[in-house]
């Protein structure tokens, strides 16, 4: 017997026919307004399929490179969350940002403000380590970017510190020199950002050490006001 001469009995007989949701939801959805109301939700994000997506990425040619992706590390519910350029040598052997020599201060940065490394998330614009530690190409930042913002959008930080020129530059969308962007607070998707000196740069210049001390200060204040 075919359904529709199954259902016309059923209906005979008096009995209540079920009829799944989709199907229902197919004869509403007719209208657009219907559509978007019966329309499935977009699949939620989690950790291990966006840390599978990079781990397994090639969709730029750094991937021909590269020992491993650099992921990210540290506490996935972190207030803090602090992105640096892209891994260099140190942190494409070992899978970790920020490891090498500018690490060691990088740490240091955020001990002298009573932050541990596990306390926040570290990661970078880039997941691969550029050739020779080039810059990323702006190709290369716009491909991978959209994988640092679905950390942003998991982690859901209070403040973001953005650690050098080129993290500063892309996220903030500006070819506006890191001089100029620092100092001040920005707001990407309503979470500030404070731009700070990258500590390769402070390790060869320390004259400007003073200047990412006072930004430091500026994104732990911001975060205080947040608080309070
Ligand atoms: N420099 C960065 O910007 N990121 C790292 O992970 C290491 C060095």
């Amino acid at each position: 017997m075919d359904n529709a001469t199954r259902l016309q009995y059923l209906e005979t007989m008096g009995i209540d026919v079920w009829v799944p949701r989709v199907s229902v939801n197919h004869e509403q959805a007719s209208t657009p307004d219907a559509i978007a109301e019966n329309a499935l939700p977009e699949p939620i994000d989690n950790w291990e399929t966006l840390q599978a997506e990079v781990a397994s990425c090639t969709k730029c040619g750094l991937c021909k490179t590269r020992i491993q992706t650099v992921f990210g590390s540290g506490n996935k519910k972190a207030d803090w969350m602090i992105i640096g350029e892209a891994p260099g040598q140190s942190e494409d052997q070992q899978g970790l940002p920020f490891v090498g020599k500018a690490g060691l201060l990088l740490t240091e940065m955020l001990r002298a403000i009573s932050l541990d490394r596990e306390e926040v998330f570290i990661a970078n614009i880039v997941k691969c380590r550029p050739p020779s530690n080039r810059d990323p190409e702006a190709i290369e930042i716009e491909t991978c970017k959209t994988y640092l913002m679905r950390q942003l959008a998991l982690i859901k930080p209070k403040i973001i510190l953005t650690v050098g020129r080129v993290a500063a530059q892309a996220l903030l969308n500006t070819d506006q020199p890191i001089g100029k962007l620092r100092g001040k607070t920005y707001t990407l998707n309503d979470t500030p950002v404070v731009v700070v000196y990258h500590p390769a740069y402070l390790l060869r210049s320390l004259p400007d050490k003073r200047k990412a001390w006072a930004d430091l200060k500026l994104a732990l204040q911001t975060v205080k006001n947040i608080k309070g």
